[in-house]
Order: C-alpha cells, then sequence, then structure tokens
C-alpha cells in the first residue's frame, strides 16, 4: 500500500508554495481589470473588507481543515469534508475540492502558456519595431482567433501549451518537497525582483519623458482615490468578493491541500495570515503599479476604461515597452512575461496537487503514475479552450469552475466548519501551535460573519439583475415586469439571456449557444464523474477494511 509521508522540507518553503499558491495571473491580469472596470477608488474599499471579512477568516479555515485532514491520511478534499462535517455525506462536497482544480487548470495552464510563448517572442525581438496594431494582430495570429473558423488551431500556442503542461507535470511528479517547493523558492524571488524593476520603471514615468504623454501617477490616483459612495453598490461589492476569492486561492482546495503536509501541532495561525498578506502586498502594490500606470502614461485613462481586459497584458503591453529603446523593452518583456510565468506555474501546481492527492491517498497510485494520469485528465479537459476559444469555451469554464463553484464551495465549508464541526472545535483546531493570538473577534467573523458574508455573495450572483440596478430590478419585480437576470447572473447565464440566436446549428455549423451548452455538459459530467470516483474509492477502502 503507498501511504503518503510527504512534507514540507522548511517553513520558509511552505510559505513560498502557499503564497506562490496565491499570487497568480489573477494578481496582474485580473485585478487591474476588475479595479478599472469597477470604478478604481470605488473598488477599493469593498475590496479590503471583503479581504478581512471574507478572505482571512476563510483562509484560517482552509488550513484548519486541510491540516485537520492530514492527520488523518487525506490531502484532498473529500476525505477532509467528511472529517469536518457529520456524516459521509459531506465527502461528496468535496467533489468541488477536486473539480475546480481540474477544470480552472485546463484553462488557467492555456494563459500561463502563452507567458512562455511570450517571454520567448520577447528574446528573440519579435516585437521590436512592431507597431501597436501589428503586436494586437500578433496575438490573435498567435491564437488563430478571428480567422473566421470556429476552430482556433495554432502550432506556436499548442506547442507551448504542451510545454507547460509538460513542466508542470514534471515538477508535480518530483513529490512535494523536491518538485512544489524547490519550484516555489526560486519563483517567487525572482517574480518579486522582475515585479519590483518593472514598478519602479513605471512609477517613474513622467509625461513627455520616453514618449509618455501623462504622469503615470495618474494611474495610481485613479486605482486609490476612495469613493465611499461604492459601498452601497451590490455591483461592486460581487465583483470584489470575487476577485477576493480568485486571488487567495480560497474555495479551491488547494490551501486546505498544501496545509494538510503539516504536523498536528504546526503553526496556521501565523502561516496564513503571512501568506494571505504577502498575496495582497503583490496585488495591490506590485500589481496595481504595472500595467495600469504604464497604459496610463501612454494611453490615458478613457483608453484604459474601455480595453481594459485580460488580453491587454498581451496585446498591448508589448508595444508600450518598445518606448524605452530596444534593449530595457526586451529585458521588460522577459521580466513581464517572465513574472507572469512564474506567478502561474507556482499556482497550477497548487491545482495539480490536490489531485495528485487524491489519486494517491484514495486510489494508492503511485506518484509518478498520479501525475500521469493527471497530464492526461489536463489534456482533455483543456482541448476545448484551446480549440473553441473564441467560441466561448474557455469562458465557461472561468465562470463555472473559477468563479461560481468557489463560492458555493466556500459556502458549504464554512458552513460545515463554524457549525457542523463546531466554532468551539474549529477555534481550537486553529490555534493549536499558534505563533500569533488570533484576535478573538474573529471568532464571532467565522461563526456569523463569513457564513452569511458568503451567503449574501452566493445569492446575489444567482439574481444579479441587468446592469446590477437592484432598484430598479425591484421596480420592475413588483410592477409586474418580472426579475430583469443579468447576462452574468448565474440565472441568466443558464437561460442564456444574453443571447439572441437560440438555434444550435446554422447550415450544418455548430452555433455559440451549441458550444456553451455542450461545455457546461462537460463540466457538469466530470463534476459527477469525480463524485462517482469517490464513491467508488470509499467502496472499495470499505471492502478492505
Ligand atoms: N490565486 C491564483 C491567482 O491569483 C489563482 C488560483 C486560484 C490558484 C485557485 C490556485 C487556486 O491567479
Amino acid at each position: 500500500m503507498v501511504q503518503t509521508n510527504e512534507r514540507w522540507g522548511s517553513r520558509v518553503g511552505l510559505i513560498l508554495a502557499m503564497a506562490g499558491n496565491a499570487v497568480g495571473l489573477g494578481n496582474f491580469l485580473r485585478f487591474p481589470a476588475q479595479a478599472v472596470q469597477n470604478g478604481g477608488g470605488a473598488f477599493i474599499i469593498p475590496y479590503l473588507v471583503s479581504f478581512l471579512l471574507m478572505g482571512i477568516p476563510l483562509l484560517w479555515i482552509e488550513w484548519a481543515v486541510g491540516r485537520h485532514g492530514g492527520q488523518f491520511g487525506h490531502h484532498s478534499a473529500p476525505g477532509m469534508m467528511e472529517r469536518i462535517g457529520r456524516g459521509r455525506a459531506w465527502k461528496y462536497v468535496g467533489v468541488f475540492g477536486i473539480f475546480t482544480n481540474l477544470a480552472v487548470a485546463a484553462y488557467y495552464a492555456y494563459i500561463e502558456s502563452w507567458t512562455l510563448g511570450y517571454v520567448w517572442y520577447s528574446l528573440t525581438g519579435a516585437f521590436a519595431g512592431q507597431s501597436a496594431e501589428q503586436v494586437s494582430h500578433f496575438f490573435s495570429a498567435y491564437l488563430n482567433i478571428g480567422s473566421g473558423h470556429f476552430l482556433n488551431i495554432s502550432g506556436p500556442a499548442i506547442l507551448f501549451f504542451l510545454i507547460t503542461i509538460s513542466i508542470n507535470i514534471y515538477i508535480l511528479s518530483r513529490g512535494l518537497a523536491k518538485g512544489v517547493e524547490i519550484a516555489s523558492k526560486i519563483g517567487m524571488p525572482l517574480l518579486l525582483v522582475f515585479g519590483a524593476f518593472l514598478a519602479i520603471r513605471a512609477l517613474t514615468l513622467n509625461a513627455g519623458e520616453a514618449g509618455a504623454v501623462n504622469n503615470a501617477l495618474d494611474g495610481l490616483n485613479f486605482l486609490w482615490q476612495p469613493q465611499f459612495d461604492s459601498l452601497t453598490n451590490p455591483k461592486v461589492w460581487l465583483a470584489a468578493a470575487g476577485q477576493i476569492f480568485f486571488t487567495l486561492s480560497v474555495g479551491m482546495g488547494t490551501i486546505q491541500c498544501y496545509a494538510a503536509y503539516l504536523r498536528e501541532k504546526d503553526d496556521i495561525a501565523l502561516n496564513a495570515a503571512t501568506a494571505g498578506w504577502m498575496n495582497e502586498f503583490v496585488e495591490v502594490i506590485l500589481g496595481g503599479s504595472i500595467i495600469i500606470p504604464i497604459a496610463v502614461a501612454y494611453l490615458g485613462l478613457p483608453w484604459i476604461q474601455a480595453n481594459v481586459g485580460f488580453e491587454m497584458g498581451f496585446r498591448t503591453m508589448p508595444t508600450l515597452f518598445q518606448n524605452w529603446g530596444p534593449f530595457l523593452a526586451a529585458a521588460a518583456g522577459v521580466a513581464w512575461f517572465g513574472l507572469l510565468f512564474f506567478a502561474g506555474i507556482t499556482s497550477s501546481l497548487a491545482m495539480g496537487q490536490p489531485v495528485m492527492a487524491f489519486l494517491q491517498d484514495e486510489f494508492n497510485l503511485s506518484r509518478k503514475r498520479s501525475a500521469l494520469t493527471l497530464g492526461g485528465i489536463l489534456l482533455m479537459l483543456s482541448a476545448p479552450c484551446l480549440l473553441l476559444y473564441e467560441m466561448g469555451a474557455f469562458g465557461e469554464y472561468d465562470y463555472w469552475a473559477g468563479t461560481f463553484s468557489l463560492v458555493a464551495f466556500a459556502l458549504l465549508e464554512s458552513i460545515a466548519f463554524a457549525w457542523v464541526f463546531g466554532i468551539d472545535k474549529g477555534w481550537e483546531e486553529i490555534n493549536r501551535g499558534a505563533d500569533i493570538k488570533v484576535p478573538h473577534f474573529f471568532k464571532f467573523v467565522i461563526k456569523y460573519v463569513t457564513p452569511l458574508f458568503l451567503l449574501a455573495v452566493f445569492v446575489g450572483s444567482l439574481l444579479k439583475p441587468e446592469a446590477g440596478n437592484w432598484a430598479a430590478a425591484f421596480g420592475s419585480l413588483f410592477s409586474g415586469g418580472g426579475w430583469p437576470f443579468a447576462a452574468d447572473s448565474v440565472i441568466g447565464t443558464v437561460l442564456n439571456v444574453g443571447i439572441a440566436e437560440k438555434r444550435w446549428f446554422i447550415d450544418g455549423m455548430p452555433t455559440q449557444i451549441f458550444i456553451l451548452n455542450m461545455t457546461r455538459l462537460l463540466l457538469l459530467s466530470t463534476f459527477i464523474i469525480i463524485g462517482v470516483a469517490v464513491y467508488a474509492a470509499w467502496r472499495r477502502k470499505g471492502a478492505k477494511a
């Protein structure tokens, strides 16, 4: 029988791995986009409140759930949830903790592979002398989008993707201390160096210098000028809470998994807080000081407000770097895409580890076999994201796995922890071996505030009305006009509210709605198959015992 006795090699290694787990593409690509789309300074306050009342408490919950499960030999969510909840049904809640990792990794590793490709293109000077249109067009050509064909097949994109998956699988197959931990010890410091270099260059960019038309600091002003009226805007709250989820990697099962390799009396209170604050530093300080200030300096705030999105990091940044002369442009390109790559890989490794652990603990597969199995599943699951990128498959993965499932899982988990396991035992669990005294106030927060906060976010995302206008929606409801679901609300998405063309095929060609429905079916089937795997694993073990 294969038993996992793996442990972290050192505390520094653990913290860097946990920080690497949290610090990811979300910090550098998603955060700036969310902040800009939600009004800059209007976004920051709900964001910080969400961090304190939901993010930090969830970190403590997840570290505690993980360390607890680890003592019983469970390093993935199904076994842990069974331990925390009372009754065997709770292990099926843990299916989320396998499902989201697989489905998010499938599209996340794809973006990660673009960053690898772009490091290569920056090194080889592919963007030198190119106009803004050419650089943007380069990106479309790289993904083979905009060609009018419904399948996006691009040699270079597929090649870099296969390399990225292979690197991930190789590192995971080396085991925790020799793989993930070493990768984090190399990747995180380099990321900080690259980030500091870019942030300093960005913040010292003045109008009139190196082709800049505005001061870079105008970008920071926009981001940091607080606007208190945003506090009453549910749309901004939903976006802020969603960003906190994604960036801290909570609601996924990755933190629990990493924490499961701790000993019973190892500190979690201080470790969790350290990794969480480190992520926030990288997100708001570094992540907020690169893309927005540089783009504001060259293109102005209105342009950014109209064009911001995660593709901007690829479509726009390489051109802007060209203003700094050929050498610095190449260096900035390598630093920017290299930073993204390190941020990405330390996160995708974190998504791989729970699946590895599930196969090792519950199916007794060896580490190598688990890694290869994971690689195979990822290749299958990512195929739709790559090939049907433009048809929206990629976006569906992000929506259902990367947004909805996180909230659903965290909600159930926080209830299990505070109400089923019980807050007194839970509090004891968080504080055992603690190197800091967690303020008592958080016991109350974990018991009441966090679950209610999560419930509000969950219900809010189910019902989110058109244009995020709740007042108008209630008006419409009471005047008999019905509830106007937003196209990106959960119910609106299921009902395909935003899509006018409801036919599945036109002239024998699949339509977008067909692809979206099939993608959902695929994700749902994946979830069910994992559920069946959990059932089978427990049955097998039951038969043996
Ligand atoms: N937190 C990572 C980011 O900011 C993404 C992530 C989510 C990683 C969930 C692991 C688990 O990009």
